[in-house]
């Protein structure tokens, strides 16, 4: 069966990959910091019949990436299907943040991401199949000046971009998936209170999953989940730059 490796499995987007890549087959290859709940997702995936092998890895150490590259790059174990997913961010404004946190987010959210890519391709174009799924975000379209997290998920959605050209008829694809909000841990986990979680602008990550998957099988390069964020990624495109600079950053005030 052909292979997927998901990063940040145990959780949200990653881990409804992982469900929905299980029901489809796909043996798994998961990754994420915390070895109890990998072992626990890592039995419920292999109810459907597909392998499921267990890394433990801190994407945001050297380590933890050049044991997550090595697998990825192990010819006697091909992976097909590579989904960046694994990120995170902190909430404290950029001139407040802790630079060793600082660093350790842009390590995680773009160094695992150049790096795994750089692992997995050339084993995909030798074998002329294969795709990356680099997890970005709606706010890598806007400015930011609270954190570097938008920076960070504009440079993940270019790079793909830039990526999946220069795979041009080699059989492989790169795709970016760039969703609005989502409900999983990640708002939780760095700690900001966005309310109920209720309403239009909010998707499941499930079905966040199936549409980015169709667009991958569509041979899309970008895709954004839900006709509400495909219009709100058309308007932040359509705003001036500094109108847009002002508006983010009164909704940044807005928030402290
Ligand atoms: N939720 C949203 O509204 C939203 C919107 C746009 C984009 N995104 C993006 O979607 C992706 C997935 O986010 P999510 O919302 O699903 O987050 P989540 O629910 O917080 O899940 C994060 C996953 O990543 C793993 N992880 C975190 N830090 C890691 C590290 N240093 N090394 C390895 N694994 C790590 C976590 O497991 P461990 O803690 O065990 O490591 C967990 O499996 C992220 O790239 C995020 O930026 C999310």
């Amino acid at each position: 069966m052909p292979t997927a490796l998901i990063t940040g499995a145990t959780a949200g987007i990653g881990a409804a990959f992982a469900a929905r890549l299980a029901r489809d087959g796909r043996d798994l290859v998961l990754v994420a910091r915390d070895g109890d709940r990998l072992e626990a997702a890592a039995a419920r995936h292999r109810e459907h019949g597909v392998s499921a092998q267990v890394l433990v890895a801190d994407l945001a150490t050297v380590e933890g990436r050049a044991r997550v590259a090595d697998r990825l790059a192990d010819p006697a174990a091909p992976v097909d299907l590579l989904v960046n997913n694994a990120g995170a961010t902190q909430r404290r404004p950029f001139l407040e943040a802790d630079p060793a946190l600082l660093q350790g987010q842009h390590d995680l959210n773009v160094t695992a991401v150049l790096q795994l890519t750089r692992a997995a391709l050339p084993g995909m174009v030798q074998r002329g199949r294969g795709a990356v799924v680099n997890v970005a975000s709606m706010l890598g379209f806007a400015t930011g000046s609270r954190s570097t997290y938008t920076a960070e998920k504009a440079w993940v959605t270019v790079f793909t971009e830039g990526i999946a050209a220069t795979l041009a008829g080699t059989g492989v694809r790169a795709l970016v998936l760039c969703p609005g909000f989502v409900r999983t841990e990640f708002h939780e986990r760095a700690g900001l209170d966005v309310g109920a979680r209720r309403g239009l602008m909010w998707l499941d990550a499930e079905r966040v999953v199936e549409e980015c998957l169709a667009d991958l099988a569509r041979g899309k390069v970008v895709s954004v989940p839900s006709p509400q964020y495909k219009a709100f990624a058309t308007l932040i495109d359509l705003l001036p730059r500094p109108l847009l600079r002002r508006l983010m950053a009164a909704v940044e005030r807005g928030r402290r």
